[in-house]
Order: C-alpha cells, then sequence, then structure tokens
C-alpha cells in the first residue's frame, strides 16, 4: 500500500512516494515553494510532482503537512504564516480534483505527531504529546489514539503558550510564547542580542550564528551559548510540565532542527520536568528525541492520510 506525502515548507515543498508498511520513503522529490505565486499555479505544480513521483504506481491519495491554521475537514489553509496570500485558500479540494484521489491536509506538527505515531517513537501509543522546534514551534497531540484538532481544527498550537508574560515578542504578536524562546529563530536571536554582552564567544568565530553553534559553545563551556540553553531549557520544561498537566501522555516527543542537539538539551529538561510535575505524574511520561530526523516532513504528511483512510467511523 503505496501514499503521497507533501511536506508544504515556506522555500520547498518535498514530495515522497512512501510504503505504508514499513515507513520507507521509495522516492522523493523537492520543488521550491514561490511565495508570491498564485494558488493554482502552486497547485498546478504539486500535481506534477505527485504525477512523476507516482509513475506507474498505484496509491491510495495524498497527505499535505502546512505550518499554520488548517481547517482539516474541508481542506482549506485559512492562514498559514508561509503564504500571507492564502487566505481561506481550498488547497485539498483543488489538489484532488486535479489528482482524482483523496487528498488530506493537515498542520504540520499535527502531521509530525501522526508520523510519530505510524512510523516514529510514538509507535504503539494512545497518548502522545509532540513538538516541533524549528523555524517556529508547532505542537501535536493524539489523545486516546486520535488527533486533537479542536472547534476549527486550529487547535494545540503548543508553541504560542505564553511562558514568560514580559518575554521577547513572538512571531504572532504575543509576548514569551515558547515559540519565542524555543524555536532556531529564537535562539538565533539571544545569541545576536548576547554580542555586547558575550563579545569573545566562539558563538561569533562560527560562520553562522545559529541553533547549532549556540549548542556547540554551550557544550564547550561558553558563557553565553550556556545561558542560552538555560533559558530554553527552562522555557521547554515550563511548557511540558503543563503539558503533562492537560494531556497526561505516556511519551513527549520533541523533533525539528532544534532537537538534534540531543543530550545536552534532553537530560537537564527531564531533570527539570520531574521536578515540576505533581507528584502523581512523576514516573507516567518518557521524553525522547524524534527518530524520524530529516524523514520527519514527508513521514508526517503520508501519516495524514493514513490516519484518515483508517479513521474509527
Ligand atoms: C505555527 C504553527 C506551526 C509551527 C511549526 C508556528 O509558528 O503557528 O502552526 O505548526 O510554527 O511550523
Ligand atoms: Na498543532
Ligand atoms: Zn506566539
Amino acid at each position: 500500500m503505496y501514499v503521497v506525502g507533501i511536506d508544504l515548507g515556506g522555500t520547498f515543498f518535498k514530495v515522497g512516494l512512501v510504503d505504508a508498511e514499513s515507513g520507507k520513503i521509495l522516492r522523493k522529490l523537492e520543488r521550491e515553494t514561490k511565495v508570491n505565486e498564485g494558488g493554482d499555479s502552486v497547485i498546478q505544480r504539486m500535481a506534477e510532482a505527485v504525477e512523476e513521483i507516482t509513475e506507474g504506481i498505484e496509491y491510495i491519495g495524498v497527505g499535505i503537512g502546512s505550518p499554520g491554521s488548517i481547517d482539516h475537514d474541508k481542506g482549506i489553509v485559512r492562514f498559514s504564516p508561509n503564504f500571507p496570500g492564502w487566505v481561506n485558500f481550498e488547497l485539498g479540494g483543488l489538489l484532488s480534483n486535479k489528482l482524482n484521489k483523496p487528498v488530506f491536509v493537515e498542520n504540520d506538527a499535527n502531521a509530525f505527531v501522526l508520523g510519530e505515531k505510524w512510523f516514529g517513537a510514538g509507535k504503539g501509543y494512545n497518548h502522545i504529546v509532540a513538538l516541533t522546534l524549528g523555524t517556529g514551534v508547532g505542537g501535536g497531540v493524539i489523545s486516546h489514539g486520535m488527533l486533537i484538532t479542536g472547534h476549527n481544527g486550529i487547535g494545540t498550537e503548543l508553541g504560542h503558550v505564553i511562558i514568560e508574560p514580559n518575554g521577547p515578542q513572538c512571531g504572532c504578536g504575543n509576548y514569551g510564547c515558547l515559540e519565542a524562546l524555543a524555536s532556531a529563530t529564537a535562539i538565533r536571536r539571544m545569541a545576536l542580542e548576547g554580542q555586547k554582552k558575550f563579545p569573545e564567544s566562539v558563538i561569533f568565530q562560527s560562520e553562522n550564528v545559529d541553533a547549532k553553534s549556540v549548542f556547540e559553545a554551550a557544550k564547550m563551556g561558553d558563557g553565553l551559548g550556556k545561558a542560552i540553553v538555560d533559558r530554553v531549557v527552562n522555557a521547554l520544561s515550563i511548557g511540558i510540565a503543563n503539558f503533562i498537566h492537560i494531556f497526561n501522555p505516556e511519551i513527549i516527543v520533541v523533533g525539528g532542527g532544534v532537537s538534534r542537539a540531543g543530550d545536552i538539551l534532553f537530560e537537564p529538561i527531564r531533570e527539570k520536568v520531574q521536578h515540576l510535575v505533581m507528584p502523581s505524574f512523576k514516573g507516567t511520561y518518557k521524553i525522547v528525541q524524534s527518530p524520524l530526523v530529516e524523514e520527519a516532513g514527508i513521514l508526517g504528511a503520508a501519516s495524514v492520510i493514513l490516519q484518515n483512510v483508517n479513521k474509527p467511523k
């Protein structure tokens, strides 16, 4: 059984043909997304990409993961930070008409948690909280085996829970969101802000000032690096402790570029969260790094179609 996953990002969309049994990506290709391109033209190019990748293969349908507010039931992008021009854009329906196949659209982090359930660390679990730490911070929650989407399909924006009411401004306009404290964008911002106080920091000797150089610096004992990692760990630990109290998950999966920092991030988070949760929650969950890495986007999107085809009636 084959399905197609489309990971729709701001600069590229990635299309993959996935074997649903093994979770193997058999073929994949990448196309530019031109932000100012009209919707019809994007749909046309997406359809061509899907046709190219599925040539000679019978597939069930297409799943799409996209950042922003997605009305899953209608396949509509209500609003996406990547595509300012797409307001109430009927992505799912239009692509489905072109391909003559079912197409389901989900928020990218909702797709991510589904990907973890079908193919990753969430296999066998029915209560999962997932976070993606990339350009933004996304959240996805599975409860009793079902994706939580809320009334309009746009719920579980875990990246926009407020951690520091007087903290830095977030892309959403509010202050002190988890995203403003733990995304790759936030980590880079904190490094640049620290340059005045820590001009000698090794962070500024690396080619790029980014999350990776910050974590590497922290590992070497760099003062600014350690201070930033502390703040990121704190913010994530508060957020995760809150999510544990709300959802009582069996497992919390953390993915996205920032998660690749590994132990320097996960060890202090596990310790802090353990300290923050109520006694009855201690030992009821585990916090793990996503094993899907580069493939998370396509496998997540592919899981969107799998989850819907297999939905209990
Ligand atoms: C958006 C979410 C998205 C996340 C990750 C956030 O800024 O609000 O919808 O899931 O970034 O892309
Ligand atoms: Na979400
Ligand atoms: Zn926000």
